[in-house]
């Protein structure tokens, strides 16, 4: 499937593209370490929520350990910074079926689609070390911006609404993420441009599983829910923000 193919349902779910202010600074090689860096941990990230939510959700307790088990050389490396990044391949691997807990109403389609989407998560981590360490950048670590905050905040405190709103979000997370790395990629170097692109077609699918699953949970229809979403998205993505990052709005000095 071609960029514009995978990218056009994103670009109709997202309520505005990306100010070109934050592709001008987000292409400076000065900025080239955040980004990269603001990346890696948003691929973590990623990984951890997707694994918070069947924990929680859907899972019994010996496939979560199994879950935290295979996330935790990843973790280490960043949080402890112990262990060597070339090894993780090799630990990207669950090594047991994970299935449903009795009684939960989240089923095996919920689990699956997560348990995929947290194994491309962590292949993606492992590909922006790769490349950090082609461009000698050194990991250090950074604050969160406030983007992810800023929706989460809305987030209803009870079921399934919760459920329903935190996969919205991971939704809106994956499709601007999308949206972004096909922004910079007519504009960087080949190797990390094509490297953007080899994740559209990921990300792409990761925005609509999520959308897929919360419509399912809900039963019904979230179309105003989406909206309300869209709007908060919107406006961090089109406010000024003087905390550059990857997911942060119009860039200004402080
Ligand atoms: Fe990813
Ligand atoms: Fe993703």
């Amino acid at each position: 499937m071609s960029t514009a193919k995978l990218l056009a349902p994103i670009l109709s779910f997202l309520q505005c593209e990306t100010p070109d202010e934050w592709v001008d600074e987000a292409v400076k090689k000065e900025n080239l370490s955040i980004i990269l860096i603001d990346h890696l941990i948003c691929e973590l990230k990623a990984a951890q929520s997707a694994m918070f939510l069947i924990r929680k959700y859907a899972i019994d307790k010996e496939s979560s350990d199994a879950l935290l088990a295979w996330l935790k050389p990843f973790e280490t490396l960043i949080y402890n910074r112990e262990g060597d990044w070339r090894d993780l391949p090799s630990k990207n691997n669950l090594t047991k079926a994970v299935i449903p807990k009795s009684g939960s109403k989240y089923g095996q389609d919920l689990i699956d689609k997560m348990v995929m989407l947290i194994k491309e998560e962590l292949h993606h981590f492992y590909q922006v070390l790769e490349i950090m360490n082609e461009y000698g950048i050194e990991y250090k670590s950074i604050t969160p911006c406030r983007y992810a905050k800023g929706m989460l905040r809305h987030v209803k405190t009870f079921e399934p609404d919760a459920m329903i709103d935190k996969l919205i979000v991971g939704a809106y997370i994956e499709a601007r993420s999308c949206e972004r790395f096909a922004k910079l990629a007519p504009h960087v170097d080949k190797r990390l441009g094509d490297f953007y692109i080899s994740l559209l077609r990921s990300e792409a699918r990761h925005y609509q599983d999520y959308l897929a699953l919360a419509t399912e949970i809900s039963g019904c229809d979230i179309t105003e829910r989406i909206k309300f979403f869209s709007k908060i998205e919107a406006e961090l993505i089109q406010s000024p923000d003087t905390d550059f990052k990857f997911h942060s709005g119009i860039p200004v000095k402080n």
